[in-house]
């Protein structure tokens, strides 16, 4: 089978991460903080972690359930005043991020503007600044669109945020482990969130979310191991936003997930993607029928080309490619139903190709050679 579903999960995950999953099973249960000697795979975790994204102090790193979980939490965190506000996202977004705004929104008095990305899907910063008011409290953006791959100008964008002293929600899921990020050089307040899952080679159920401070209320509060004699969560990170015992085998593969991806390098696995990305955006260009999504500046790390064939439904592609091709693809709007509205494919969506670690040139090929051959049917 030719996996090129890693926008969603990533698959194969390198044999570390399995070894450890399996190993941290095995072993006695170690929890920061609960336990005694060696050094818990949660902290190991936490430090590989903020050395990839470039967080000064690895409490600032938040270990949650998914990328889900942490857009939530900050979301909800900071639309809590009940004073009307504004909030702007854009039509980029996974649901991940729009349904939660959305229940903000019914809840209280939070309106919610999306900004509209360019022809080639970029969201640019002057767009950002012309929409902020005077009562927007969060800017929530996704680095790179699940659904055309098109990579934001985030530096340019939280510069913006940070000159309105506005939190900036980046969605990172799409880029992490592929996209080099360093959060100590983005200005103002940044939580920066991604899934365990996809880029980082971890197992589901992980996502990390990284924090400025501890001046959002969490969603959740329980047992911390530490401090227990006090009712009120610990306000030090990162135990303010970790409630609960940890996902200890999937800490352990998310840890064996990161050191893979930084001892390969973020560039090398950028570049890796790019050039899939790359030859198979040439590839398909040539074919009668294909409609490429754009990708903005033609870069193609976020691993993702999005496509529809004249007069097949997406899902009927992507069913061809799996029973008569072994090709695994994902077709459909990708929880981002935003997106499919402005690249004007709306109702069925497209057909998503993505690429990671593993992928290579021959998956490229058969994809390709397997589309040409259902054009000519
Ligand atoms: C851009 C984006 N944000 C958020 C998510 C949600 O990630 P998770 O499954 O870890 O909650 C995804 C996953 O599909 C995504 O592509």
């Amino acid at each position: 089978m030719r996996f090129l579903n890693n926008a969603a999960t990533s698959f194969p995950n390198p044999e570390a991460v399995t070894r450890a999953v399996a190993a941290s099973l095995a072993a006695r249960p170690m929890e920061p903080g609960r336990s005694r000697g060696g050094k818990d795979l949660v902290s190991v975790c936490r430090e590989r972690l903020a050395t990839l994204f470039g967080v000064d102090d690895p409490a600032q790193v938040i270990l949650v359930p998914s990328a889900t979980y942490g857009l939530n939490l900050v979301i909800h965190g900071v639309l809590t005043a009940a004073a009307p506000c504004h909030v702007l996202a854009t039509q980029l977004e996974h649901n991940s991020v729009l349904r939660p705004l959305a229940h903000a929104a019914r809840r209280a008095k939070v309106e919610v503007t999306h900004l509209t990305p360019t022809a080639a899907g970029e969201i640019t910063a002057a767009a950002l600044a012309d929409a902020i008011r005077p009562q927007t409290r969060l800017v929530a953006v996704t680095h790179a669109s699940n659904v055309s791959g098109s990579i934001q100008p985030v530096a340019e964008l939280a510069a913006v945020a940070a000159r309105a002293q506005i939190p900036l929600l980046l969605d990172a899921s799409q880029t992490a482990g592929a996209v080099p990020l360093s959060y100590r050089t983005l200005p103002g307040r940044v939580f920066l969130v991604a899934a365990g899952h996809k880029g980082l080679y971890g197992p589901t159920g992980t996502g990390v979310l990284v924090v400025p401070d501890a001046l959002v209320a969490p969603t959740f509060v329980g047992g911390t191991g530490v401090r227990s004699e006090e009712l009120l969560q610990p306000e030090t990170l990162p135990l303010y936003y970790e409630a609960g015992t940890h996902n200890l085998p999937g800490a352990a593969g998310l840890a064996a997930g990161v050191e893979f991806v930084l001892e390969r390098g973020v560039e090398t696995l950028g570049q890796h993607r790019h050039d899939l990305v790359t030859r198979l955006r040439e590839r398909l260009q040539t074919q009668p029928g294909i409609t490429l999504q754009p990708i903005v500046n033609g870069d193609g790390r976020a691993g993702v080309v999005s496509f529809t064939v004249a007069g097949v439904d997406p899902d009927e592609v992507g069913l061809v490619l799996s029973e008569s091709f072994d090709i695994e693809t994902r077709s459909g709007l990708h929880c981002a139903p935003l997106a499919h509205r402005h690249f004007k494919t709306l109702p069925r969506g497209t057909v998503r190709a993505s690429f990671a670690a593993f992928n290579t040139n021959d998956d490229v090929e058969a994809l390709a050679a397997a589309l040409a051959k259902l054009g000519r049917r």
